[in-house]
This record gives C-alpha cells, structure tokens and sequence, in this order.
C-alpha cells in the first residue's frame, strides 16, 4: 500500500466547493494564493488521484512534474491505490473522494482559510476518524 495523504483547503465552517470550483476563486489575499502555492509544492513528484473535475482543473503548468489519475466510482479504492504502491499518493478531492478513501488516509494536511460565504461542497470531520484497517 503506498502513502495515502490527503491535501485540501476549507473555508471557516468546512466549505471547500462551489459551482465547480473553489468558493474562494479569484481570491487575491496573500493566504489565498499561498494556500494554491503550497498545494502544487507538496503534491509535486507524487501520485494526485481524485475525481474528474477536480482533476481537469489542474492547470497545464502542474501536469507534467506529478502522476494525475482520474477516480470513478466503479473503480475498488484498494486496488487503485495498490498500483502506486511504491509511491506518496495525495487524495484530492472531491468530497465523496474523500468519503471513499478516508479509511486509507494516514495524513491529513488541512489549511483552514479566512473565507465565510456560500459552498456547495463541504468538508466532512468524519473522515477524519473513518474506519479501517489499511490505514496503519
Ligand atoms: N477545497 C478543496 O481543497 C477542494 C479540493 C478538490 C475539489 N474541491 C471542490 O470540489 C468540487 C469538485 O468536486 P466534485 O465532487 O463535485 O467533483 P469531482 O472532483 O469530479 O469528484 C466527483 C467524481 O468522483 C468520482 N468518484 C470516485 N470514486 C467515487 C465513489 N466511490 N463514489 C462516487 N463518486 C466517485 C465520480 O466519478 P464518475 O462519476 O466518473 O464515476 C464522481 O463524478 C469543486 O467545487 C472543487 O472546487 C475543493
């Protein structure tokens, strides 16, 4: 089993989507750009997994120093992580991404941002302690 982190930014009551994209795009407060910044740094050389929109919205700049894989729901999560076994695997969302492979996350890194409007997609604390013993 490789690595299975998880790499994702909520707003002040667990927001983290809205109309596809993030709540807070086009945002220019430093935090903002620093929380984006942080996130192509830390995934870089590693394996991004994560649903399809999340995935298309990986700029072109981003697409070539890391391994970007596509999830889909008929896809068994073992066995999709089983093929990067010798790798650090980011989890990246969506939010019933993240529902699905909560059970094999050892690492959370959760950047909390200034922002307290609308969202359609939320961050769940559940998955924080969600069953499983492919975690350990
Ligand atoms: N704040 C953050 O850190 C953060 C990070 C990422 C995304 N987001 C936000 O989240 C939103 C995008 O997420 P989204 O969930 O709407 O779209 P998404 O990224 O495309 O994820 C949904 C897709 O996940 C796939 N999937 C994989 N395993 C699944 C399973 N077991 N059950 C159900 N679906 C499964 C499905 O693909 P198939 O239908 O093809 O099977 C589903 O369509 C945007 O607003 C984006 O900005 C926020």
């Amino acid at each position: 089993m490789p690595d299975v982190r998880s790499i994702c930014a909520i707003g002040l009551r667990g927001q983290m989507g809205l109309n596809g994209v993030l709540p807070w795009e086009g945002e220019q407060h430093p935090e903002f750009i620093a929380d984006v910044a942080r996130f192509f740094d830390i995934t870089r050389g590693h394996v991004l997994i994560a649903g399809e929109k999340t995935i298309t919205a990986i700029p072109e700049f981003a697409r070539h120093d890391r391994t970007l894989f596509v999830i889909r729901r008929s896809m068994d999560p073992a066995q999709v992580l089983a093929q990067f076994s010798d790798r650090v695997v980011y989890v990246g969302g969506g939010p019933v991404a993240w529902g699905v492979y909560a059970p094999f996350i050892r690492h959370w890194d959760i950047n909390r941002l200034p922002y307290d409007g609308e969202a359609d997609r939320w961050f769940d604390p559940q998955w924080l302690v969600a069953g499983g013993a492919a975690a350990v």
